[in-house]
């Protein structure tokens, strides 16, 4: 019979709440739906706006076209979507380089749709979040501009950071530092004058100039982006590389190369442009915006920081509510580093009363069907392409509905990507004429970048681009494997992935699987992920098999989700994850 360990016991509390028998409890009946945090339990659907549904037939997916599809997610179950941006911009990053924080740019609509989608939203009662990009603004943002022309010395490029070049006439970047995209984070502008001048750095493109976080005036601004956002009334921020505002004072050289969206810069040092301990005022001062408002307004941090008590302080309890776990998402399918990345995420989130959160994909990753059908020895982060190893696919899909299935049970909040829901793969044979992230250009076609997992969504197999556009324009090409997923060949469709995705997030609300207890179970492999969920309504044992050995459930024990078929003895097979409440 299995052994139930007490060793290790974690719980996410709401703001630290500790009841009088002394457990810490993460729910608080006497508190109506508007009070509730509802961001310690949430699930919340990525939408990356150009690829979800194009209104228009232009071939970019746009907020008119969100807005028609929102009914899907209230169907799936999800509580909350956040949107990647839609503001004015020049695209040179898909709208990562903002050019105007408070509009919408023309290719996703107008700020009217904006407030059409916000309502209806509203009407599904799904809570909408939105991205902020406060790190680097477009070049072609209105303070850039004035900036190039007002020349040095100017209050105007006070707002970024511009520094003489080193070298005898300048012509040498002012440090050593290399953008997240390849090659120098440094671009020399020419001068009203017609003379080279200056240098701007800029982590990401040179079309991203970071704004410098120690003027007064890029400070207000923000607070008042924030608010004009909250005014409209969403329920939170998304805060894009939220561990890179600050630079060390100094701008120190460091000359490793960046990985892409990787925290731990494999030195053991911390970088001068990530993580520095005064970033933290900037999220104070944030959150004391938001609690102007009511509504249990949200921050999410993206910041790519290791370890996980280090990125803990971006969600202490006067900072940001919640920071994305990417020490989650690039743990490998194996049981020991998972159960790892729970505990110590678990263990860190407790220490300052956060939730922990959990996420598989998003719109800068290998799709995790995909990365799970990789051979092992095949570490991909910058994209796929024809010539590379392929993956594996139903292996992929199998492996990837088992990790899903694994994350929906874990206490805190989950992250979904847009297109998992249907299991749909990385495409990894992406024509390199067509590409567009701007790492592609930056290694000169070295790494392969993120397009692959940005593939417009197929609704309906039959109809011009699986129904993402009327027309049949669609801003990348979808492979012909996106019909066999396509969410109309799916829906209803018993054991299918939007089934099982149904069926997990509602059995998740209804338990309650977002609030209280996890305890690991002894007695089962190495290779087996097994705990118990102790939630305010019931308990329930999940197992995820990582192994090839079929494992027993114990006796009695009447399985709820299942993200493949169990074998003809009731054994939980390979590669298959059960929720079960106990007989
Ligand atoms: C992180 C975003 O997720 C990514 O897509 C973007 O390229 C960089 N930040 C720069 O804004």
């Amino acid at each position: 019979m299995l052994q139930v360990s007490v060793a290790i016991r974690f719980s996410t509390p709401l703001s630290p709440r500790v009841r009088d028998d002394g457990a810490v409890t993460n729910s608080d009946p006497s508190e109506g739906e508007a009070d509730r945090e509802w961001w310690r339990s949430a699930v919340i659907y990525q939408i990356y706006p150009r690829s979800f549904a194009d209104s228009d037939g232009d071939g970019v997916g746009d907020l008119p076209g969100v807005t028609s599809r929102l009914s899907h997610l209230a169907d799936l179950g999800v509580d909350a979507v956040w949107l990647s941006p839609f503001y004015v911009s020049r695209m040179a990053d898909a709208g990562y380089d903002v050019a105007d924080y408070r509009d919408v740019d023309p290719v996703f609509g107008t700020l009217a749709d904006a407030d059409d989608l916000l309502a209806e939203a509203k009407r599904l009662s799904l809570r909408v979040v939105v991205d902020l990009v406060p790190n680097h603004t477009s070049d072609e943002h209105e303070w850039f501009r004035a900036a190039l022309t007002a020349g040095p010395g100017s209050p105007e490029r006070t707002r970024y950071l511009f520094r003489d070049g080193r070298g005898e006439h300048g012509e040498l970047p002012p440090n050593t530092w290399r953008s997240v995209f390849g090659g120098p984070a440094w671009t020399r502008v020419v001068e009203p004058d017609g003379t080279p001048g200056q240098w701007y750095l800029h982590l990401f493109d040179a079309k991203q100039p970071d704004l410098d976080w120690t003027d007064p005036e890029v400070r207000e601004e923000f607070h008042d982006v924030l608010r004009f956002w909250l005014e409209r009334g969403v329920d939170g921020f998304r805060v894009d590389v939220a561990h890179g505002l600050v630079k060390a004072d100094g701008l120190p050289d460091w000359d490793h190369e960046q990985e892409l969206l990787d925290g731990s810069d494999g030195t053991g040092q911390r970088p001068p442009m990530w993580d520095q301990d005064d970033v933290h005022d900037i999220y104070r001062g944030w959150r004391t915006v938001l609690d102007e408002y009511d509504g249990n307004r949200m921050l999410v941090a993206e910041a790519w920081v290791e370890p996980p008590d280090r990125l803990a302080r971006y969600v202490r309890p006067d900072e940001m509510h919640q920071a994305f776990n990417f020490a989650y998402l690039t743990t490998p399918w194996q049981a020991p580093g998972l159960r790892e990345a729970v505990v110590s995420s678990l263990s860190a989130n407790r220490d300052v009363g956060a939730p922990s959160t959990w996420v598989l994909s998003n719109h800068d990753v290998i799709r995790h069907t995909t990365r799970f059908g990789l051979p092992p020895e095949v570490r991909a982060p910058n994209g796929i392409r024809a010539g590379d190893p392929q993956p594996d696919e139903p292996l992929g899909l199998r492996r990837g509905r088992a990790a899903t299935a694994l994350m929906l049970a874990l206490p805190g909040s989950a992250y979904l990507y847009q297109g998992e829901e249907l299991g749909l793969p990385e495409h990894t044979t992406l024509p390199d004429e067509v590409r567009q992230d701007p790492a592609w250009f930056r290694h000169d076609g070295g790494v392969a970048g993120r397009d692959g997992c940005r593939v417009p969504l197929p609704w309906e197999a039959g109809r011009p681009a699986n129904g993402f556009s009327s027309t049949g324009e669609c801003w990348l090409p979808q492979p012909e494997s996106f019909a066999r997923y396509a969410a109309g060949v799916q829906r209803g469709v018993e054991g299918s992935t939007l089934e099982l995705y149904r069926s997990a997030l509602g059995l998740r609300r209804s338990f309650r699987m977002g609030e209280g207890e996890l305890t690991f179970v002894d007695g089962y492999p190495d290779d087996v992920v097994a705990f118990r969920r102790q939630t305010p309504e019931r308990a329930v044992l999940v197992v995820a098999n990582l192994g090839i050995e079929p494992v027993d459930l114990p006796e009695g024990a009447r399985v709820q989700l299942a993200s493949g078929d169990l074998d003809h003895r009731g054994r939980v097979p390979c590669d298959v994850t059960i929720w079960a409440c106990p007989g």
